[in-house]
């Protein structure tokens, strides 16, 4: 017991220290050149729709996949998902209330997940937002029927949970961070999954999803294959096989903050399904320029979580410059989907600059769809979202969601389910 808590503790001091050693200096972001989104690998310049699916996505896309994030390295044997609870009567009766088990075998090894689903009962078939979160279906809100995850979670004395285990005490503690009413009262729903079920958040390959899919004596991924990053992202795109099939669901939106708003972006980019997508203050390896080395840097990230991203990712450590590609990339594999970036203006360990010019660095490729992406390198003021097919917004105050961030998501994605 002794010797975790000392390293709990030689990992938070050294995240900390990390986080206070970082640039927070305009002035020291090195110069950097950009690869340019239209301009393949071997140099040719991509002008149309054609050109870029067949061609240029095609290679953006696999070059995250193999040296990013890291490949699903096989299919699932089987599929499948149950209705484990489901009510009418939710939010004073505006909303039903469905629990799904969603459960993925492979090799005669099986993981189950938990869905938690709430409807808008005014809406026949409403569009939703999917989205992990940190510690349990049970923290978004203080439903007393939502089911407590039995999954590891991370300890946390100020919401009672130790030895792993969550409880009542944790119960409602992240509410703030979804504004189910708003999103109910707008004609949208919610589906939220505890990511911890996929894979839980800690550097051990031997349970989650990834054990799944090993050969006899295989004890971690390969090289080239999937980080825990792309595993959320996988159970999001398993999730919206459950989604796609509810006749009571329209349109889903894959949402995430931070380190769940990268995988929220790596899932859009491999998953065609998802209508739109919104990251929130997702930064290093998510929105953020890696080139900029502004707050987190490639190296840091790979070094305080090394479980995150494929290990061939690691050669890029204090070597942004050399890597083929930059995160607007990432964004650009969206196109022409609707996407969301947002920033927080205290949040500078996620780089809000650099999360701003990978939504500008990116919209040349809505631009050979007709669509709006955003068309200025000026960052626009705090608390003045620019909401075009891609969509930005700086607010004030921490990394955190908070209600200012939903108003403004549910505004704009308003404008793509009528
Ligand atoms: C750390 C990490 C970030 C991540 C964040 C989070 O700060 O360095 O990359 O986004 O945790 O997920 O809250």
């Amino acid at each position: 017991m002794r010797i975790y808590i000392l390293i709990a503790i030689l990992f938070f001091t050294s995240l900390g220290l990390a986080q206070s050693q970082a640039n927070y200096d305009e002035s020291k972001v090195p110069k950097f050149t950009l690869p340019d989104v239209l301009t393949s690998f071997s140099g040719n310049p991509i002008t149309n729709q054609t050109e870029w699916e067949e061609n240029r996505r095609r290679e953006i896309l696999q070059f995250f996949e193999k040296q990013v994030y890291g490949k699903v390295p096989d299919r699932l044997d089987e599929y499948g998902f149950k209705l484990l609870e489901e009510s009418n009567d939710a939010y004073g009766g505006k909303a039903r209330r469905k629990q799904i088990a969603i459960t993925l075998k492979k090799n005669k090894k099986t993981i189950t997940y938990y869905m938690l689903i709430y409807l808008p009962k005014g809406n026949p078939t409403a569009p939703v937002f999917l989205g992990y979160n940190f510690y349990g279906n049970h923290t978004v809100t203080a439903d007393p029927n939502v089911a407590i995850t039995k999954a590891w979670v991370k300890n946390n004395e100020a919401f009672g949970i130790t030895d792993n285990k969550a409880s009542e005490s944790s119960r409602g503690i992240r509410t703030h961070r979804w504004a189910i009413e708003k999103m109910l009262d707008n004609g949208f729903g919610l589906a939220t999954i505890y990511y911890g079920e996929i894979d839980p958040d800690k550097n051990d390959f031997s349970d989650g999803v990834h054990s799944l899919f090993y050969r006899d004596g295989q004890t971690k991924p390969k090289t080239n294959e999937w980080g825990s990053i792309s595993a959320w992202a996988f159970g999001l795109s398993k999730a919206m096989n459950y989604l796609e099939s509810d006749v009571n669901i329209s349109k889903v939106f894959v949402f995430g903050h931070s380190r769940l708003g990268k995988a929220a972006l790596w899932a859009g980019a491999t998953d065609k399904r998802f209508a739109g997508v919104i990251s929130n203050n997702s930064g290093c390896g998510g929105a953020a320029l890696s080139r900029r080395q502004f707050g987190e840097t490639v190296a840091q990230i790979n070094t305080s979580f090394p479980h995150w991203f494929a290990d061939s990712f690691l050669k890029y450590d204090n070597n942004e410059r050399t890597l083929p590609v930059d995160q607007h990339q990432l964004l650009a594999l969206i196109a022409p989907r609707p996407l969301y970036i947002a920033s927080a203006e205290e949040d500078k360990w996620a780089d809000p600059k650099g999360e701003f010019l990978s939504t500008y660095y990116a919209s040349s490729v809505y631009g050979l769809y007709g669509r709006k992406g955003i068309t200025s390198k000026e960052m626009p003021k705090t608390n003045a979202p620019i909401q075009n097919t891609v969509a930005y917004h700086i607010r004030t105050g921490i990394h955190d969601v908070m209600d200012y961030d939903w108003e403004n998501y549910i505004k704009w994605a308003n404008t793509f389910v009528k």
